[in-house]
């Protein structure tokens, strides 16, 4: 059972296909950064025409690398939400398209849910439960998925999310969208940093996390220097290590508290390089990301999503569009 995943919430086009055991047999991905780079933000106009031009040549190219003709595809597994309406409802279009014109399944995934066991597509042994801490542009949420896969919220962001500190601060420090791995890039080499942000909430009883006042803090430091390389450089340093503090922090403390000693961390901002040496480093527990190519927004996690819920649950025939732009785990 071959399946082919689509993904087209927001700004990245990503396509993949899995075979029958959930392995990744062809992802492809495209990126719309340098459309929206020029707005500071995702425009949704432009980003949902993006994705109807690029869906096609990038199929083409998805089959030609998997080596493998249309009709073996026999399910299709798609975004369903949450993300941009238009964006979402080109993907819909495709997979229902697809799905009717060759009478196959078409499965609806949750973003969210497809980021929370992305690393299970590399990580073979890996499986619930475990502590899920999901970090992205939309979303900070801590979750403990029980060994059933059933998904208890554990805390979230009262504000910004993590991703959205990272980009607000990378655009007052005129560095380019999204802003995650331009700090991170900016961050290396640091050694004398002059800076000291505070680490939100890490004191709190509560799971919660609250990332704008950390934002204000950096933005006022900013408003009081002279933009310097060096500067930049610094302020990259600090507000990176306050943000993986933050989440490690929190993190560390639902594993305790639950007992539960795996510890998944996922979405774009788990690309990032110091989270991943900081949380080996610091923790007892076993941590797990996903491979860096499946992080940031892509088709094969949406393809591995719709293989396990094929897995755990019949799939009907059905071509209705029913795009859901603000579903939750
Ligand atoms: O999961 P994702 O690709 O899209 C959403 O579903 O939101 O996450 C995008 C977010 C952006 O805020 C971006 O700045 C951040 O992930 N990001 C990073 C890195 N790569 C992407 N943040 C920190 N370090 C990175 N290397
Ligand atoms: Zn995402």
């Amino acid at each position: 059972m071959n399946i082919l995943g689509i993904e087209s919430s927001c700004d990245d086009t990503g396509l993949a296909i899995v075979d029958s055991s959930g392995h990744v047999l062809a992802h492809v991905t495209s990126s719309q950064h340098e459309i929206h780079a020029k707005y500071g933000g995702i425009v949704p106009e432009l980003a949902s025409r993006d994705h109807v031009k690029k869906f096609i040549p990038l199929l083409d190219f998805l089959l030609s690398k998997a080596d493998m003709k249309i009709d073996e595809i026999e399910m299709i597994a798609f975004t369903n939400g949450p993300g941009l309406l238009g964006p979402l409802l080109a993907g819909a279009s495709l997979a229902k398209a697809l799905g009717w014109s060759r009478n196959i399944p078409t499965i609806e995934v949750n973003h969210l849910e497809a980021h929370v066991y992305s690393p299970m597509i590399t990580e073979n042994n890996l499986k619930p439960p475990f502590i899920s801490l999901l970090v992205s542009g939309g979303h900070t949420l801590l979750s403990v998925v029980d060994k059933n896969s059933v998904i208890k919220n554990l805390g979230t962001t009262l504000d910004d999310s993590a991703g959205e500190c990272f980009d607000k601060v990378a655009r007052k420090l005129g560095l380019g969208y999204p802003g995650g791995p331009e700090i991170a890039r900016r961050s290396e080499g640091v050694k004398n940093n002059k800076f000291s942000f505070p680490r939100p909430m890490i004191n709190s009883d509560s799971y919660d996390f609250s990332f704008s006042g950390l934002k204000t803090h950096v933005i006022n430091a900013i408003q009081k220097i002279e933009l310097s390389d060096e500067n930049i450089n610094n302020i990259s340093f600090e507000l990176q290590d306050a943000i993986v503090e933050t989440l490690i922090s929190k993190s560390l403390k639902a594993s305790q508290d639950y007992k539960i000693e795996n510890i998944v961390i996922t979405g774009g901002v788990s690309a990032n390089k110091r989270l991943r040496e900081k949380f080996s480093a610091l923790s007892n527990s076993n941590v797990f990301f996903p491979d860096v190519r499946y992080s940031t927004d892509n088709g094969a996690m949406i393809a591995y999503a719709g293989f396990l819920k094929s897995q755990s649950s019949s799939i009907e025939i059905n071509f209705k569009i029913k795009p859901n732009p603000s579903l939750s785990l």
